[in-house]
């Protein structure tokens, strides 16, 4: 059977798409999980079904084994990789020189537009290759408030975040790995780009409202200096490029280019995206004091 290779599967995205490939009862793909470390991704919920394969992208040699019978893609790059052309670009090469037919890349809101993005670097790359690919570009994921975000909301009954009065338009990844199964999936998304937001941008006053009204207690958004912002980030040993990147994103939403919304996640699935109110009710356990 042809095998679908996922990379980032332990992530937010990728997690989510080997789980929706795994319900799927008419797939005709092997879902084939991409990780570091074998023996602790059997024990995450929903990937002791998939076939795990050990997989670095600074490891070369973890290449040839992932990629062996494989005919779709999903490249997620990691946060903590920022040297793409070290590490992703090999990874690519091989890809190129592979059976595969079709590549989907999770980039992000805006790549297409700041080279300063290490996403950006991956982009222009691909379309330099003979990778038949498409690129998504989400808008920033809802689970960054607990990830990201949560110690502040949890501890200290803030929202830290630059962005000024400025909107997102949060996104949950796991409506991203849906679009991504679709693209995966279906065919006839080969050279497309899709941007992903989710269905009302708001600013951090309004989503400082909905914390306090689901939490019951105060949340108030400290509307920070990036400067303050990147400060704090730097105390707490959080890694230069993805600092910068962070400070990118809220830049660009306090200057209002975060706050747009495309239709594209209801036009290939059929339904709205989930909501930020619905998202913090579910996971309203993870900034309880
Ligand atoms: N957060 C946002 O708001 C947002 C929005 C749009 C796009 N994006 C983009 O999404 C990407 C991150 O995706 P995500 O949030 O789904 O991932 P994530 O939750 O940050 O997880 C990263 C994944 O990459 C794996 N990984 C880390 N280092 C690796 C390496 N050297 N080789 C192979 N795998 C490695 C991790 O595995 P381990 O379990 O082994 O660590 C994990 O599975 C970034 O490119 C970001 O720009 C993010």
């Amino acid at each position: 059977m042809d095998k679908i290779l996922i990379t980032g599967a332990t992530g937010n995205v990728g997690l989510s798409t080997v789980r929706l490939l795994l319900d799927q009862q008419d797939l005709n793909y092997e879902v084939l999980a991409a990780v570091r470390n074998v023996e602790s991704a059997k024990k995450m919920d929903g990937l002791g079904k998939a076939h795990l394969v050990n997989f670095e992208f600074d490891e070369p040699a973890t290449y040839a084994a992932a990629l062996k019978g494989v005919k779709k893609v999903l490249l997620i790059r990691p946060n903590q990789v920022s040297d793409v052309s070290k590490h992703i670009f090999p990874f690519l090469d091989q890809v190129e020189k592979s059976e595969v037919e079709h590549l989907v890349f999770v980039s992000i809101v805006g790549a297409e537009r700041s080279r300063i993005f290490a996403n950006h670097r991956i982009e222009t790359h691909l379309k330099k290759m003979n990778i038949p690919h498409t690129i998504v570009r989400p808008s920033l994921y809802m689970q960054n408030l607990i990830t990201l975000h949560g110690q502040e909301i949890r501890q200290n009954d803030r929202i830290y975040i630059p962005a000024g009065a400025g909107m997102v338009n949060y996104i949950d990844a796991r409506d991203v790995a849906r679009v991504v199964v679709e693209l995966l999936t279906k065919p006839g998304h080969a050279g497309k780009e899709y941007d992903i937001t989710g269905q009302e941008p708001m600013d951090f006053y309004r989503i400082a409202s909905l914390f306090s009204r689901e939490l019951g207690r105060e949340i108030k958004y400290a509307r920070p200096l990036t400067i303050k912002f990147i400060r704090k980030e730097m105390n707490e040993k959080k890694g230069m490029p993805f600092i910068v990147t962070l400070s990118l994103l809220y830049g660009a939403a306090r200057n209002g280019k975060m706050g747009h919304i495309s239709n594209v996640f209801k036009e290939l699935t059929g339904t709205e995206p989930r909501n930020l109110e619905d998202f913090i009710h579910e996971y309203r356990h993870s900034w309880m004091k």
